[in-house]
């Protein structure tokens, strides 16, 4: 039992008054607490009412208060609970109402900040384009990769070492292995679907080549094309024609003339190149055709011979039309781009122009 010494009483004592003065200090301090938010009145409730709070620290000191004093003190400590109490919940009622006020402050009937869409780039609407005309003929997506070895790139595609077409497309070749290259043109794509698949091949693949050339507006080291492959029994220069005419049509509209004119590519015999009539100057002649009335828009051929056996597919059995463009040409046609550079830069005034051009 515990023998309160007149010393711990008179401690005691001091410590209550101390206390009660505390108690109207802290009655000030709940009149003066403003606040609008929920976090306030959170922490309001924490500070005085909360396990720790200092309602509850007091509450457990009441057992050292002298006896006869205990009354007074508990008195004063109630009341400045319930002071707390009603305190906190007026808090909790403010912030409602001034949340619900701020909520009925907005006008629900005003139009929204409009949503900025992306766009697609134009190499990529005219790419995807190609695709689905091809597509409606039957040619199916084929990829490959950037990074090539020769044999994919050059040999197989009937140029062997030395042959002296290598020197039309120049090479960026890979420093640490002279057998790597970064692909010059798509037909890497025959390469690599032939040597796994056997006729019928009926293939479109679209991708980027590397050049070694100074950029400028009608040059830049990288640039997209597409390629076309179709291998089969009966596959004529008439089938080549009338699909690449068809392509045309539905790219370009109904208005549009093709014309061949004799070239030469090691991968194909007999190869061609193809115009179209100018879509700027109809055929009339202007500074786009360079005043011939015509534009080249691409590469084609019957697939050689040699490719076709390297492959072992029977030249005697098989034939089959390949062809290659370039997609910035044909967006330059069709959006007159001008400047080659513009594909790469990223400026959204020119990117934008795009917008909407579903495809
Ligand atoms: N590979 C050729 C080039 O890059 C294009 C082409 C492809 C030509 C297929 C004929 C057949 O120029």
């Amino acid at each position: 039992m515990l023998i309160t010494t007149q010393k711990n009483y008179n401690a005691y004592l001091s410590r209550m008054e101390e206390l009660l003065a505390q108690i109207n200090n802290y009655k000030q301090e709940i009149e003066n607490f403003i606040s609008y938010s929920n976090d306030a009145a959170e922490s309001f409730r924490i500070k005085f009412l909360g396990i720790k709070g200092i309602v509850k620290s007091m509450m457990q000191e009441m057992k050292n208060v002298p006896a006869e004093k205990k009354k007074e003190a508990g008195l004063s400590l109630n009341e400045f609970k319930q002071i707390a109490e009603a305190k906190y919940e007026k808090l909790k009622l403010q912030t409602t109402t001034s949340e619900l006020q701020i909520k009925e402050d907005i006008d629900y009937t005003l139009p929204g900040d409009a949503i900025t869409i992306g766009t697609r780039h134009p190499l990529s609407i005219v790419r995807n384009r190609i695709i689905s005309i091809f597509n409606r003929l039957g040619f199916t997506l084929a990829e490959g990769p950037e990074i090539e070895d020769d044999w994919h790139n050059f040999t197989s595609m009937n140029m062997p070492k030395n042959h002296p077409a290598r020197d039309m497309q120049d090479t960026f070749y890979v420093h640490q292995n002279p057998d790597w290259l970064l692909r010059t043109h798509t037909s890497n794509v025959q390469a690599r679907v032939m040597e796994k698949q056997k006729p019928p091949i009926r293939i479109i693949c679209p991708g980027r080549v590397y050049r070694n050339e100074t950029i400028s507006a009608r040059a830049h080291c990288f640039f997209h094309q597409v390629e076309g492959l179709y291998v089969d029994d009966n596959v004529s220069f008439a089938d080549l024609k009338q699909t690449l005419y068809f392509f045309v049509q539905e790219m370009f509209g109904n208005d549009v003339r093709i014309r061949f004119r004799p070239s030469y590519f090691p991968f194909t015999e007999p190869s061609a190149e193809m115009d179209i009539s100018c879509l700027i100057c109809s055929g009339s002649g202007c500074n786009i055709c360079k005043y011939t009335g015509w534009v080249e828009i691409l590469g084609s051929g019957m697939v050689h011979p040699n490719v076709l056996s390297t492959f072992n597919i029977d030249p005697e059995v098989y034939t089959g039309f390949a062809f290659g463009m370039g997609i910035e040409r044909i967006c330059q046609l069709k959006y007159r781009v001008n400047d080659l550079r513009l594909y790469s830069q990223n400026d959204v005034r020119f990117l934008k122009q795009f917008a909407g051009v579903i495809i």
